[in-house]
């Protein structure tokens, strides 16, 4: 089963909704400013569990029955969640073992949240129990409309490292490999000494003085991600026979690096999805976006959920930043642009009391008597003039690869330089094409990528064979590929690929490296075109391809920096540079110039501009208003005709007509 919760109408808008701080009279006053703001869908009970189950097997829902008809009764839908992100005290009394435990062998304590280990079987068993009971009472309840299993899987810890978890690993890592031997080649135990002649001698990677083998540390990234994803998935096969839709809120499409999303995907019936500005990063509108995408793509274009995101200050960061006026509605209709069917976020009304009293809400402790009331009430209209929205899908002709098993390889220590980093280049490419107004998709390395124009491979230090053969295939048969330096050197063991490097992509690169010449702190080179790079530089020679560039000065001058390589039907193209800004933007222009990539021209860079059928989101990020002047329609925010311009920090949501290509 899968598809998008049956929210009464339109885009759906509220969030997360914690009653069980609140006396009845503050509930109350909740549901009639719910109806205020036009909020149609709230989650609730995510961290519930110690009043639903105050005693082990001692269940008490009156209180949550009470809350979820009074909510019904005002026509607002619910998320139901499975609390089990916080454990009660009793469980943690009962079942210390249950403790996750660091890779530095802390172990983690109690008094704050997600303190159960995943692959602890008490915590699973009472996780399925309490997510029975739930099914059970609310199953047909006709205002919850969908499951929300656990809180943000693998925020903050990924991995961990106690008894049960050793146990289950070493089972895993039985059914990955088979044997020890082919887990001793595929770690390369060779390499000191590290050689395993019995399954029990093999330990969780703990933290050590040194490197510890990298095979492992990979190994059990992917581990980590299964253990959690296989307590979500145990939560949902029991929440699934209720026939409405399960999900989870991922901690972060771009930011949580511990999960593997692309596996979350398609066990999931609703992406869902979790933003949280970086209040201190300049344009980080940008990284919203790429987040939103990337979103978009897990759910393989489908429509996604913004689960959470702050209608202000976030009060785990150092600083804790308010949101400028307009700030929220950008942001908020920026992911509707992207293919969010939901604008929702953490939480409805601010805490008096605990650690997240300082994280902004949509009712604030100044109350309704502020500017940020003001802002979510009308946000709320705002989002139900989108309702036609609601389904629509983005079209992108640009895809980027991402992987997050070359995210943690590449990261692993000891790399040929400390400044090599997954999302250094993800993030420069993404932000080249969001300048451009061109609309990206994220994929994996292996998936079928034939329908794009163009596909950039800027950080897959990680690539399989299978992998590497896909992207052949795609420039065989037509398609434009861009790879970035350090790309294609390691297989899934991080084994280095035989020969030269980049080994999975020599060929059809049309090209080989000699030697990483990687730069000082502050150093850089120039290439002939006359950007500048950090970070890298590197021998190249030539095979089949050509250089359209050369390094000028640095370790490799007068050697290629940026080649192309036609290659059957479509080009492989190679940047040996680290380029930022208006240089990798001119690489970038050239190369979607010739793939035929159609974008806007002569809109300012700080517009953002996306297409969702029929509907043009333009979103002004800029101090000044940007002229749009070839397009006409109606702008569905006023409802009059859009008059050519968006002003300084506004949006406009313009239903096309025929005259607008
Ligand atoms: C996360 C969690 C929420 C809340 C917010 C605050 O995303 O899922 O419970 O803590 O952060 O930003």
């Amino acid at each position: 089963m899968s598809g998008y919760p049956a929210v009464p109408e339109g885009i759906a808008f509220g969030g997360d909704y914690n009653p069980e701080q609140w006396p009845r009279e503050v509930q109350e006053e909740d549901v009639r400013l719910m109806r205020e703001a036009g909020v149609n869908l709230v989650s609730l009970g995510i961290f519930a569990w110690a009043l639903m189950e105050p005693r082990e097997g001692g269940y008490e829902f009156d209180w949550l029955d009470t809350i979820v008809d009074r909510l019904h009764g005002a026509g607002i839908s619910v998320n139901l969640g499975t609390p089990t992100t916080v454990p009660p005290a009793w469980f943690s009394r009962a079942y210390p073992d249950a403790f996750p435990v660091t890779r530095e062998g802390v172990r983690v304590g109690a008094g704050a949240r997600q303190h159960a280990c995943s692959s602890h079987p008490a915590f699973r068993a009472a996780s399925a129990r309490l997510a029975e009971r739930l099914a059970e009472r609310y199953g047909d309840h006709p205002a919850v409309v969908m499951w929300h299993v656990h809180n943000e899987y693998g925020a903050p810890l990924g991995e961990c490292y106690c008894p049960s978890s050793t146990a289950a690993w070493r089972s895993w890592l039985r059914h990955r490999h088979g044997s020890l031997e082919a887990l001793n080649t595929a770690w390369g135990t060779a390499f000191w000494g590290q050689h395993y002649g019995e399954w029990e001698e093999i330990d969780a990677p703990r933290w050590s003085h040194t490197v510890v083998n990298p095979a492992q540390r990979l190994d059990y990234a992917r581990f980590a991600n299964e253990e959690h994803l296989s307590h979500y998935r145990a939560q949902r096969d029991i929440l699934r026979r209720t026939g409405k839709p399960v999900t989870t809120n991922f901690a972060g499409t771009v930011s949580c690096k511990s999960m593997d999303l692309w596996r979350w995907a398609p066990e999931l019936d609703v992406i869902a999805n979790d933003h949280y500005l970086n209040g201190e990063q300049p344009d980080n509108h940008i990284q919203l976006a790429m987040s939103a995408d990337l979103s978009r793509s897990l759910a393989g274009g489908q429509p996604w959920m913004l689960m959470e995101h702050s209608t202000g200050a976030i009060s785990w960061q150092a600083r804790g930043i308010a949101k400028r006026p307009g700030e929220m509605r950008r942001n908020s209709l920026a992911h509707v642009a992207r293919g969010s069917d939901s604008v929702l976020f953490f939480q409805w009304r601010a805490s008096r009391y605990g650690a997240e009293k300082w994280h902004s809400a949509m009712v604030p402790h100044a109350g309704t008597g502020s500017r940020l009331w003001r802002d979510v009430v009308a946000l709320g209209a705002d989002v139900r003039r989108l309702a036609p929205v609601r389904g629509g899908r983005v079209a992108a002709e640009v895809a980027i690869v991402w992987d997050w098993e070359s995210y943690w390889a590449l990261e692993l220590e000891w790399r040929p330089s400390g400044d090599l980093a997954f999302r250094e280049r993800v993030d420069a490419f993404y932000e080249a094409l969001w300048r451009e107004h061109v609309t990206v998709d994220f994929v994996h390395p292996s998936a079928d990528i034939s329908g794009y124009r163009v596909v950039l491979a800027p950080s897959s230090y990680l690539l399989t064979e299978t992998s590497a053969k896909n992207l052949r295939r795609y420039v065989e048969a037509g398609g434009h590929l861009l790879v970035s330096f350090f790309s294609g050197v390691v297989d899934e063991n991080d084994t280095v690929h035989e020969g030269p490097c980049p080994g999975a992509l020599r060929d059809v690169l049309g090209l080989s490296v000699e030697e990483f010449h990687p730069l000082r702190e502050r150093e850089t080179v120039t290439l002939t075109g006359g950007a500048t790079g950090r970070i890298w530089s590197e021998r190249v020679h030539l095979g089949q391809a050509r250089a359209l560039q050369c390094f000028a000065d640095g370790p490799d001058a007068g050697h290629p920096a940026l080649t192309v390589h036609p290659f059957g039907a479509g080009t492989a193209s190679y940047l040996a540079a680290a380029l930022h800004g208006a240089g990798l933007r001119a690489v970038l222009t050239d190369l979607l110039d010739r793939a035929g990539v159609s974008r806007p021209r002569d809109l300012p860079d700080t517009l953002e501009l996306v297409r969702r059928d029929r509907y043009a989101f333009l979103i002004n990020h800029g101090p000044t208003p940007a002229n749009v002047p070839a397009m006409t329609g109606t702008d569905l925010l006023t409802g009059a005709p859009f008059p050519g311009q968006v002003p300084a920090g506004g949006v406009a949501v313009v239903e096309l007509d025929r005259r607008t290509p």
